[in-house]
């Protein structure tokens, strides 16, 4: 079966970021935030939770990976602390494992943060979304409806998923085209 986080991963193959930056929206336990660092020139990684920032903290020190800003604060506000243009991103949206369930994404910040890393993302940028449809239906569709209207001269927004299995994560990809 596949792993949609190792899918999510291999979506930024075959395209250099050793020059670029990145983000990691939701840095959780660290595993998206680490994968990003070992490809990019430096990665700015959000969490509301401090529990996730200091498992991020010490999955980075353990892999001796120091071009990583770990940022404490609700990824919708994303604008403060970033001018410059960046290359690419991570979602995975939810709660943190083995953490409080109450504190998930919620589909009216992730459309908030994303509205705005729409205008820092560099032309031939690339965000990847990890979607939990089973347990959150409400926030799956909200955000589908909202991608479906963004306009295509801009944006070609693509969902992959599983055919075979009901209710099986999926993914979101946008690339920016203009
Ligand atoms: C499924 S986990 C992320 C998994 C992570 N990427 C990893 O590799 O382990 C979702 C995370 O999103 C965080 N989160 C929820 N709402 C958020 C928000 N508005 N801004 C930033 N992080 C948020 C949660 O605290 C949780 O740690």
């Amino acid at each position: 079966m596949i792993k949609i986080t190792e899918y999510a991963h291999s979506q930024f193959e075959g395209k250099d970021y050793s020059d670029k930056i990145l983000v990691d929206m939701t840095a959780g336990r660290g595993q998206d935030t680490l994968f990003l660092a070992s490809i990019a020139k430096e990665v700015y990684a959000f969490d509301i939770q401090k529990e996730a920032i200091e498992t991020t903290r010490r999955v980075l020190e353990n892999h001796h990976i120091d071009n990583v800003v770990l940022i404490n604060d609700d990824h919708s506000r994303i604008d403060h602390y970033l001018k410059n243009a960046i290359d690419g991103g991570i979602y995975n949206l939810g709660y943190l494992p083995q953490g409080d369930q109450k504190l998930r994404t919620k589909a009216e910040t992730t459309i908030a943060s994303l509205e705005k890393l729409f205008g820092l993302l560099a032309v031939g940028g690339l965000i990847v979304i990890v979607c939990y449809e089973k347990d959150d239906l409400k926030e799956s569709q909200t955000l589908q409806t909202y991608l479906s209207k963004l306009p295509s001269r801009k944006f070609d927004v693509m969902k992959h998923l599983v055919l075979n299995k009901n209710l099986s994560p999926y993914l979101i990809t946008i690339s920016k085209l203009s």
